[in-house]
């Protein structure tokens, strides 16, 4: 068709790929069609802002490479990765729930027993941390795998800092009761990183890029789905405002500081340390 106007465009976008063969492709790129034209015509999009746009998308391309993922930030500040998180994670009563994966997660980090300091050089207060892994009806999960990652004091992940070494970063499995244990460092609130497209946009939208103190988790046992979740510190001032809606009541928890002494594992502080326990649960797989 010739002569295509502001009227008929979204019609003959949608009969141009009405032979695509995958019939969930075929579904999603319709909506993204229609909804993009609806986005234009909405807002009256003028070209200079759609090149503004598209610069935004260039310069967020630019900046993402293994290491920085500016993309999975981008859809977390603006929802879209909790709102997919929560529309295929509908689970029963009682299981634990997922929140963002987050982009400073890193394949392969190293296994540790039992007992172990993730810490391996993070700088932070001492945190003992103890967690249980159940199913639906309590039963213990024997032998998960715990993967954990978190901030240090400084509110960074080993990963930002560039060196290659993996710190309040590992791999745990569980015992034969389901039960999981280790130590590492105090995690802090942290901003998101503000020094990219996102950062920019933030701040053209009176937002803060703070993230809530937490501790990432993804918990793995067959016959189970897989939980990636946080456990948040209760009364941290960033819960009501986390800056990519990460935040679930059920995920916080307090965590309790101790003066120098015995920590959970009779082991001696000399210096003032914290404990947090969290129990986790899985829902079945289907
Ligand atoms: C994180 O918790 O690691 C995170 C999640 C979303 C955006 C940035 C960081
Ligand atoms: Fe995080």
């Amino acid at each position: 068709m010739r002569n295509v106007d502001e009227n008929t465009i979204t019609q003959e976008v949608l009969e141009r790929i009405a032979n695509t063969p995958n019939p969930r492709v075929k579904e999603i790129m319709s909506a993204l069609i229609r909804h993009l034209h609806d986005f234009a015509r909405e807002v009256r999009l003028t070209e200079a802002e759609w090149f503004e746009g598209i610069r935004f998308l260039t310069d967020t391309g630019h900046i993402t490479d293994e290491k920085r993922q500016e993309f999975i930030l981008l859809s977390d500040v603006l929802g879209l990765s909790m709102l997919v998180i929560a529309q295929n994670h509908r689970k029963p009563a009682g299981c634990t729930e997922a929140t963002v994966f987050g982009p400073f997660y890193i394949a392969n980090a190293p296994e540790y027993p039992l007992g172990a300091d993730l810490a391996q050089g993070a700088k932070g207060e001492p945190c003992y941390v103890q967690a249980t892994v159940r199913g639906p009806d309590g039963e213990p999960v024997p032998r998960a795998t715990v993967e954990v990652w978190q901030a240090d004091a400084a509110g960074f992940y080993d990963v930002q800092y560039g060196g290659g070494e993996h710190r309040a970063r590992g791999v745990l499995r569980a015992d034969d009761q389901g039960r999981v244990y280790f130590k590492s460092v105090l995690a802090e609130a942290y901003p998101i990183p503000t020094d990219g497209p996102v950062g920019r946009m933030l701040d053209a939208t009176a937002r803060h890029p703070w993230r809530p103190a937490h501790m990432h988790f993804m918990v793995d046992a067959p016959g189970y789905e897989r939980l990636i979740t946080h456990v948040f510190r209760d009364g941290d001032r960033y819960l009501d405002s986390d800056a990519v809606f990460g935040v679930r009541s059920s995920l916080i928890t307090t965590w309790d500081r101790h003066e120098a002494g015995l920590m959970p594992d009779g082991a001696s502080s000399a210096v003032p340390f914290y404990t947090l326990k969290f129990a986790f649960v899985l829902n079945r797989s289907k």
